[in-house]
């Protein structure tokens, strides 16, 4: 090692060494460092209750120094997996597709942690969803044993329905998805008793979200 590289380790070990127990050992964890988070935003509506959690996860998110991204699906041009297994081929475009996907692909691949956004339909995620997530599928396709990245995973949802038996069927399948994709649930939260735009505002659920977000 240089004289100037020593130097520099030195006082790298000094100034870690004198930061109080808790910070080391969250430094040492690498538990401080800031994570990417990838929204992905399955409400048609672009102000609607879907977005009211998603606003205030990603004020905790950001005020935890996080890096967030939220792609409004129903904004973009996302067609349906075509079932062709046709992709994998290239990382950058691993899809036969070549619509907006394309914007998701890389922040999907750099991503630490992946919020699924929706309002509840037919007790499940919305179409936008739904399709967009499919397309996932051709970054499996890169691997050779259809591995996917390894995620976390957090999902947001806004339901008209207020009842633990309304929200279990989305639970269920939530978990279960992620069982199979091997991601690890940060946590899901569920404002029940929302329907029309705005019916959000002072929902205890917003409170959540935004705790949620800065606990990461
Ligand atoms: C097509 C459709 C299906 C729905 N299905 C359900 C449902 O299965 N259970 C429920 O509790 N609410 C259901 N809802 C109500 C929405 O989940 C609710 O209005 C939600 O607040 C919409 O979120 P948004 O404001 O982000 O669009 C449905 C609404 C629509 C339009």
């Amino acid at each position: 090692m240089e004289r100037r590289e020593f130097i520099k380790a030195a006082l790298a070990t000094i100034a870690v060494a004198s930061l109080p127990q808790t910070a080391r050992s969250d430094l040492l964890k690498g538990n401080n460092m800031a994570k990417k988070i990838v929204i992905l935003n399955g409400s048609p509506r672009p102000n609607g209750n879907t977005k009211g959690l998603i606003e205030a996860f990603t004020e905790g998110a950001k005020s935890k120094g996080h890096e967030v991204i939220c792609f409004n699906l129903q904004q973009m041009n996302i067609h349906g997996c075509l079932g062709c297994f046709g992709g994998g081929k290239d990382k950058n475009s691993p899809c036969v597709q070549k619509d907006d996907m394309l914007k998701i692909y890389p922040e999907y691949s750099a991503a630490d942690i992946v919020v699924l956004a929706s309002p509840m339909y037919y007790w499940g995620f919305s179409g936008q969803l739904k399709c967009a997530f499919d397309r996932l599928f051709a970054v499996a396709e890169c691997n050779m044993f259809y591995r996917n990245p390894k995620k976390q995973c957090i999902m947001l949802m806004a339901s008209e329905g207020n009842s633990d038996s309304n929200s279990k069927p989305v639970i269920d399948y939530y978990e279960a998805l992620l069982k199979h994709m091997g991601w690890k649930n940060l946590g899901h939260i569920i404002a029940g008793g929302v329907m029309k735009v705005g019916d959000i505002k002072g929902h205890k659920a917003l409170d959540e979200a935004r705790e949620l977000g800065a606990s990461l």
